[in-house]
């Protein structure tokens, strides 16, 4: 692979690749860990309230536990009076039970409208410990309430108190957690996002600047070798218009070294315009003027009739009138010469070359169609890759090097424009450049 086909990839795909790569591990990362501190933030929190509700149930079943003794001897009507669990009680939210040691509910306070059936069962199996039960809306302590025998020998059941407490205050509270956690997680990530956005902006910069000044390394080579090969094609031109004064076998060294040279520099050229207008699009500023799609397609003609006629190639053009088209007369020039070239190059003599345009309400589509050595199905794909040339391209034409369709569809892609393929291989291709008109 090339070293300007690397850089081209490289500036091209691999870096917004791995930008986006880096972009999305990073926010995959941070919405990770946000998510997880935002749940157990959210779950502790939670843990929390919930204790302190079970807190404040156990001191209330434990305040109201000398009130059981009461109601067995003076009856319920002693709950009326003003006693110390009251000062821990909420008419409203909460409920007290006092039960007999069979589970016989003795009575009851407070307005919460459904609770538990007391189970014995389970509160036995506690021992002494306190039973949390949790149903619903409603979060209940259950305590067994124990006395001395007259003796003091032993401790005999006298009852259970349960104290019962609604859940939907703090459910409200769970679900205003959410919402602030949720915007809070929300914003937070907008956040991590925009600031990744720039991180992974910076993580790469310096690869690029390398890159960047590998190109631009590559640029200035290519330029300066610009010098030394026209000095030495000059010098072939001026032995070759004194043929007198050399030898006929050493003309035909200076031809060869003539050839060699032109085909260096037209390397050079195509490589330092692809460096230019593909690898750093943004090095060279286009300047767009409207042009006559007329003029632009005869003048390309005009070089290239000749040709054709020499090689004994029909060449047919059809342009329409009055077609503007905004772009740089060069580079356009370039793209429909150097595709002009190809059907000149891939045709046999006898063949037939057809310049004609279709015209389309916003674009434009030129069209040059050849009944040449066509271009097989599998190949398609590749033929507007970096130096990539078929088997029989190779054959054919020795001094080519792959680039002139690479430079035919970066021009066009600089016009916002397009070159569509179709061929089959020993019946011809059609080559459609579709550009918009002004
Ligand atoms: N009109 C055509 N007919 C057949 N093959 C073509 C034609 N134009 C392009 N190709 C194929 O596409 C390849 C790439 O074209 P191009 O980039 O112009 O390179 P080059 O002409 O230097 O070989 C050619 O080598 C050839 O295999
Ligand atoms: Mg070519």
């Amino acid at each position: 692979m090339s070293l300007i086909t690397i850089l081209t990839q490289f500036l091209r795909q691999t870096f917004p690749y791995i930008r986006k790569r880096l972009l999305l591990a990073y926010i995959i990362i941070m919405t990770i860990i946000l998510g997880t501190a935002e749940t157990s933030l959210y779950f502790f929190l939670i843990h929390i309230l919930h204790q302190q509700l079970d807190h404040e149930l156990l001191t209330l079943v434990e305040v109201a536990t000398p009130s059981l003794n009461t109601i067995e001897t003076r009856g319920i009507e002693s709950l009326e009076r003003n006693l110390s669990w009251r000062n821990f009680f909420s008419q409203e939210q909460q409920s007290l039970e006092w039960y007999d040691a069979d589970g016989t509910l003795l009575a009851k306070e407070g307005n919460l409208a459904s609770y538990l059936p007391l189970s014995l069962d389970r509160v036995k199996e506690q021992k002494d410990a306190p039973l949390f039960q949790q149903d619903a809306n409603i979060r209940a302590v259950t305590i067994s309430v124990y006395e001395s025998d007259l003796e003091d020998t032993d401790i005999i059941l006298k009852g259970y108190i349960r104290a019962s407490e609604s859940t939907t205050n703090i459910q409200s509270t769970f679900s205003k957690l959410r919402l602030g956690l949720g915007l809070g997680g929300s914003t937070a990530l907008i956040l991590v996002s925009i600031s990744s956005i720039y991180l992974t902006q910076q993580a790469v910069k310096p690869i690029q600047k390398v890159f960047f000044h590998l190109g631009q390394f590559t640029s200035d080579i290519s330029h300066q070798l610009r010098t030394p090969l026209t000095r030495i094609s000059m010098a072939t031109e001026i032995l070759l218009t004194h043929k007198e004064a050399i030898q006929p076998s050493d003309a035909r060294k200076i031809n060869i070294i003539n050839g060699a040279t032109e085909q260096m520099k037209r390397l050079i050229e195509d490589m330092l315009f692809l460096l230019r207008n593909d690898s750093f699009p943004n090095s060279t500023k286009l300047e767009k003027k409207t042009i006559s799609l007329n003029q632009l397609l005869q003048e390309v003609i005009e070089e290239f009739e000749p040709a054709f006629a020499r090689q004994g190639i029909e060449f047919q053009a059809q342009l329409v009138n009055r077609v503007l088209i905004k772009g740089d007369t060069a580079h356009l020039h370039r793209l429909f010469a150097n595709i002009l070239d190809n059907s000149l190059s891939y045709t046999h003599p006898g063949d037939k070359v057809h310049l004609y345009v279709e015209k389309y309400r916003r674009k434009i589509a030129i069209c040059i169609q050849d009944t040449g050595i066509g271009i097989a199905s599998d190949d398609l794909p590749h033929i507007f890759q970096y130096f990539w040339r078929s088997e029989v391209a190779k054959q054919q034409q020795r001094d080519r090097f792959g680039l002139g369709l690479t430079i035919a569809q970066t021009v066009a892609k600089q016009h916002n424009g397009d070159i569509f393929v179709t061929s089959k291989v020993g019946s011809g291709s059609l080559f459609k450049v579709v550009l918009p008109i002004v």
